[in-house]
C-alpha cells in the first residue's frame, strides 16, 4: 500500500520546490531516512539511495518512487558506508544516471544496547566506523558534486541565493550526548563527532555557498532505533515523560529536512535542529 502523502510530509510545502534536483542519502531504505527522501520526491526530487542489504534498499526505492509520477529514485545496495570506494561509485552511478547531486544525508547508523564493559573493542569499532568514518565517507564522495551544485545558486555573495538551493548536507544524529546515556556509550561518542564533523564542514564549505547541518531526532515511533532500543512495555511511561506527551514521527523528521533543504533554511549553517517534543531538555541538571 502506497504511504498517503500526510503520513510523511506536512501539507504547508510548495509542491515543485526540489524539481530538477537530486539528493543522495546514505542508509535510505531505513525508516527515519526513507521518509526524509519521500517527502523530498514527492516535492520535485529525484533521489539515489544507499544501503547494505540490496533487496530492502532496491525495495525501498521503487516504493519512494511512488510518491511523484515520474520519479526517478536509484536504489543502489550491497554498499557499506565504511568502505570508500564503494561509496565513490555510487555518488559516480548516481550522477550518471541522475545527472548531480544537490542535497545529501548522511544517515547510516548501526546501534545496539549494550554497557560498556560488555562492548568488545571490535564492537566499538563497528559502530563508529558506521556513523563517523561513514558519515566522512559520504561527505568526502559527494563533496565534489555538493560544490558543483551550489555554484549554481550562489549570487553575488551578498544577497541570499534567488534561484532555488542545492549543495547542502544533513548529518543524522542524536541526543544521547548531550548527556550521558547508559547502554549507549558506543554511539554517544559517534554521534558527538558527527556533529563535530558538521560543524568542520559547515565552517570549512560555508564559503563554497555549501551548508551543513544535524537533525538530531529523539524516539521517534515506528523506527528501527526505537525497536532496537526499547521494550514495547516501557514506550508509554518513556511518552509520557516527553513534554510533548507523545513519540515523534518519521514526517517531522522530514518537515525539519525540507525546512534545511529549501530556501527557508538559506542562512543556517553548522546547526543542529534537535527535534524530540523537548524531551532532553528533561535530563538536564540545575
Ligand atoms: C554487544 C554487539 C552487539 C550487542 C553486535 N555486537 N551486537 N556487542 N551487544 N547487542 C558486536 C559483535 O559481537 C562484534 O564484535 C561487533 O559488534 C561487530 O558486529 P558485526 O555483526 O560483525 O558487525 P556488523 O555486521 O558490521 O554490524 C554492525 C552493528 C549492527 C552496528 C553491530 O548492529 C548493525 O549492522 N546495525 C545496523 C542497523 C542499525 O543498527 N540500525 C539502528 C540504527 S538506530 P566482536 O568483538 O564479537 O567481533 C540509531 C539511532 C541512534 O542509530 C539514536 C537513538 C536515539
Amino acid at each position: 500500500m502506497p504511504l498517503e502523502p500526510y503520513q510523511y510530509l506536512s501539507p504547508v510545502w510548495k509542491d515543485g520546490i526540489f524539481n530538477n534536483k537530486v539528493v543522495f542519502c546514505t542508509g535510505g531504505a531505513g525508516s527515519i531516512c526513507s521518509a526524509q527522501v519521500r517527502a523530498m520526491v514527492h516535492l520535485g526530487a529525484n533521489a539515489c539511495i544507499i544501503g547494505r542489504n540490496v533487496e530492502k534498499t532496491e525495495t525501498m526505492a521503487a516504493d519512494i518512487a511512488t510518491a511523484r509520477p515520474g520519479a526517478k529514485v536509484l536504489g543502489i545496495g550491497a554498499v557499506d558506508v565504511r568502505k570508500p570506494e564503494a561509496l565513490n561509485a555510487a555518488a559516480e552511478r548516481c550522477v550518471k544516471e541522475l545527472g548531480a547531486i544537490d542535497f545529501v544525508i548522511a544517515g547510516a547508523a548501526g546501534n545496539f544496547l549494550a554497557p560498556m564493559d560488555q562492548i568488545s573493542s571490535n564492537a566499538m569499532k563497528s559502530v563508529l566506523d558506521i556513523d563517523v568514518l561513514g558519515s566522512y565517507n559520504t561527505v568526502k564522495a559527494t563533496l565534489p558534486h555538493l560544490i558543483i551544485s551550489a555554484s549554481k545558486h550562489r549570487t553575488d555573495g551578498k544577497n541570499p541565493p534567488t534561484n532555488g538551493t542545492g549543495g547542502r548536507i544533513i548529518f543524522v544524529s542524536a541526543t544521547l550526548h548531550y548527556t550521558g546515556t547508559p547502554m549507549q556509550s558506543h554511539v554517544s561518542v559517534a554521534k558527538a563527532g558527527v556533529d563535530a564533523m558538521a560543524m568542520s564542514v559547515a565552517i570549512e564549505q560555508g564559503p563554497r555557498g555549501i551548508t551543513s547541518n544535524v537533525i538530531a531526532p529523539g524516539p521517534i515511533a515506528d523506527t528501527e532505533g526505537v525497536a532496537r532500543l526499547s521494550k514495547k512495555e516501557g514506550r508509554d511511561k518513556t511518552a509520557k515523560a516527553i513534554p510533548s506527551g507523545r513519540y515523534g514521527t518519521v514526517k517531522e523528521i522530514a518537515d525539519a529536512t525540507i525546512y534545511l533543504f529549501s530556501d527557508s533554511g538559506n542562512y543556517v549553517n553548522g546547526e543542529i535542529l534537535v527535534v524530540d517534543g523537548g524531551q532532553w531538555h528533561t535530563s538536564k541538571v540545575g
